[in-house]
């Protein structure tokens, strides 16, 4: 079952990658709120389902080394293009579910509108482990609706969706192909709402920050303590 998903995902994502990327969209817009959540010093950054490596590039000017992972051959292959400058990020095609986490490794561990399609109960300690104490997670994805008010931000947030596209991406609507592929990808897609965000994050991440954002998105920012030695 999850090696059909699996499957499934990778083929949605290697046509995605051959679409042309707009240069804005909800996850992008999110960057710097991303970016200003990182360690003082990085030595180490995993970036987990990286995509064309747009964030890819932003990690790899604030860190030594940047590690990108994807499930998608073709996403990597755009994003070994688009970064050839950038000789300190190492990208590799790989399922992260399968992947072997170094221990206490990473100063941040770093994922946008990637975990919906991963089983967190097993994947959050994995990446807990993968941190240094002190280092840090960062998880941008995409939520579900669940309260009225979520659906009365949307007044605001879908006029100011179509001005930052009109604007950055010079159209509002995807192409046709675009929006078809899209449509596609989205039958298998299941997002969290908020409240089950914060339920599940810090059972694991304790004190993890579960934050709503505008766009359709939440964040999750979660620090690992550092054990005082004698
Ligand atoms: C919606 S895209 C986001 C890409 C990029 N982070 C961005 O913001 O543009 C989700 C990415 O997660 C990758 N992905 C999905 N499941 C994965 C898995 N099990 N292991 C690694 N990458 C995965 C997909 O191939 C896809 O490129």
């Amino acid at each position: 079952m999850r090696q059909t998903l699996t499957q499934k995902i990778q083929t949605d994502f290697d046509g995605i990658a051959l679409l042309e990327q707009p240069t804005w969209n909800h996850n992008s817009h999110y960057h710097s709120f991303l970016l200003k959540q990182l360690p003082a010093q990085c030595a180490n950054i995993l970036e987990i389902g990286c995509g064309t490596g747009a964030f890819s590039r932003l990690l790899a000017q604030r860190s030594h080394r940047v590690k990108a992972i994807d499930l998608s051959p073709k996403m990597i292959e755009v994003a070994q293009c688009q970064c050839e400058c950038y000789i300190n990020i190492d990208f590799q095609v790989a399922d992260i579910l399968q992947w072997e986490f170094p221990v206490e490794h990473f100063d941040a561990i770093v994922s946008i509108a990637t975990f919906h399609h991963l089983p967190l109960e097993n994947l959050l300690p994995s990446l807990k482990a993968a941190l240094k104490q002190g280092g840090k997670l960062i998880v941008l994805d995409l939520v579900e609706h669940e309260i009225v008010r979520d659906s009365l931000s949307d007044v605001i947030a879908v006029p100011l969706s179509w001005i930052f596209q009109m604007f950055k991406n010079r159209r509002i609507r995807p192409t046709r192909e675009a929006a078809e592929i899209w449509r596609e990808h989205g039958r298998t897609d299941k997002y969290l709402t908020q409240s089950q965000a914060q339920q599940i994050y810090p059972k694991v991440l304790t004190r993890a920050i579960v934050r709503k954002h505008l766009f359709w998105r939440y964040s999750v920012v979660w620090q690992k303590e550092r054990i005082a030695s004698n």
